[in-house]
């Protein structure tokens, strides 16, 4: 494993172009080398040539997220991504952070991923749903969230693992006591449910200025029918909402979004995924 640097750009976007989400590589590259996000990203050499692709994301001083992972078609299944993953918790232990947390989407079928996940002894801590939206239901009050203190004690007397972070890079880190400081700021309570809503300006991974809301909903509402139409009027007039939201709601959230704005459909004013969020200690 070595540090990337730009003249290793060719090369790894020789294999990861013919991989999905390429345009997602460019962000992490972007985010860590113009945008200032604490961590680094990693190449992979077998033979002398670049085969592989990696991020580490530092995003407290306690949890590390691993992000970007692209092993070359010709190289996978030769443990690779394994090899590489350990090589990264080195240099997290290294860098006082004790957690290394991951997302990849959800699926019934077994996926690589997850093998890889089983062989490097990871935990699946939670699988939540980050659904954006941005189109508004017509006729629907726009809530004005109160603030509601104590919100980290309340998920994690829920028995909540992992908390979507304030940054727009899909991470999660770890909902401990420790994250008070920086979680509860952003309770409040909509219609009597607790969310934590986090506030942006600018999406700092396209660059793009607008508003950006990520929306933590753990707590179930009393009734999701009522409830989404109310969230969703959040959506602000330029910018996006992303709501994180635990998967077992997912069928019941998704058909009252549905019903509150119509001809909602994937990417037509939605983009719906669901994500199983690893961890482990280091
Ligand atoms: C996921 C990925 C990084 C794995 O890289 P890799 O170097 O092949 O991983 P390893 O060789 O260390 O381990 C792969 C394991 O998955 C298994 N595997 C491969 N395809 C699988 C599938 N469809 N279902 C279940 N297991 C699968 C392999 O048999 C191997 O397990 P084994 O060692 O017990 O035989 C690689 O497939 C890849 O780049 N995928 C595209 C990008 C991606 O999905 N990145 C992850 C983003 S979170």
């Amino acid at each position: 494993m070595e540090p990337y640097r730009p003249e290793h750009f060719a090369a790894v976007r020789a294999f990861a172009r013919k991989l999905d989400n390429f345009f997602y590589l460019k962000l992490i590259i972007r985010a860590h080398a113009e945008g200032g996000l604490p961590g680094s990203c990693w190449v992979w050499r077998e033979d002398g040539r670049i085969v592989a692709f990696s991020a580490t994301a530092f995003l407290n001083k306690d949890d590390a997220w691993l992000w970007g992972m692209r092993v070359d078609p010709e190289c996978q299944c030769h443990g690779v991504a394994t090899a590489f993953t350990r090589a990264q918790f080195k240099l997290i232990r290294a860098a006082g952070r004790t957690w290394a947390g991951l997302n990849t989407l959800d699926s019934r079928k077994p996926k690589a991923t997850f093998r890889v996940m089983e062989k490097l002894g990871f935990e699946l801590e939670d699988i939540q749903c980050d659904d954006i939206y941005w189109r508004r239901p017509r006729g629907v009050v726009v809530p004005r969230p109160k603030p509601l203190p104590g919100i980290t004690g309340r998920l994690i007397r829920l028995g909540l693992k992992t908390v979507f972070y304030d940054n727009d890079g899909w991470f999660n880190c770890r909902l401990l006591p420790a994250r008070a400081r920086w979680l509860n700021p952003f309770g409040r309570s909509i219609d009597g449910t607790p969310v934590a809503i986090m506030p942006r300006r600018t999406d700092s991974l396209s660059g793009k200025d607008h508003d950006m809301l990520s929306i933590n909903v753990l707590e179930r509402p009393d009734d999701l029918r009522a409830f989404v139409p109310r969230l969703l009027a959040l959506v602000p007039k330029r910018g996006h909402i992303v709501v994180n939201y635990p998967s077992e709601w997912a069928k019941e959230f998704r058909s009252a979004a549905r019903a509150a704005i119509p001809k909602l459909r994937r990417n037509h004013g939605c983009w719906q995924s669901t994500w199983r969020i690893y961890g482990k200690h280091l």
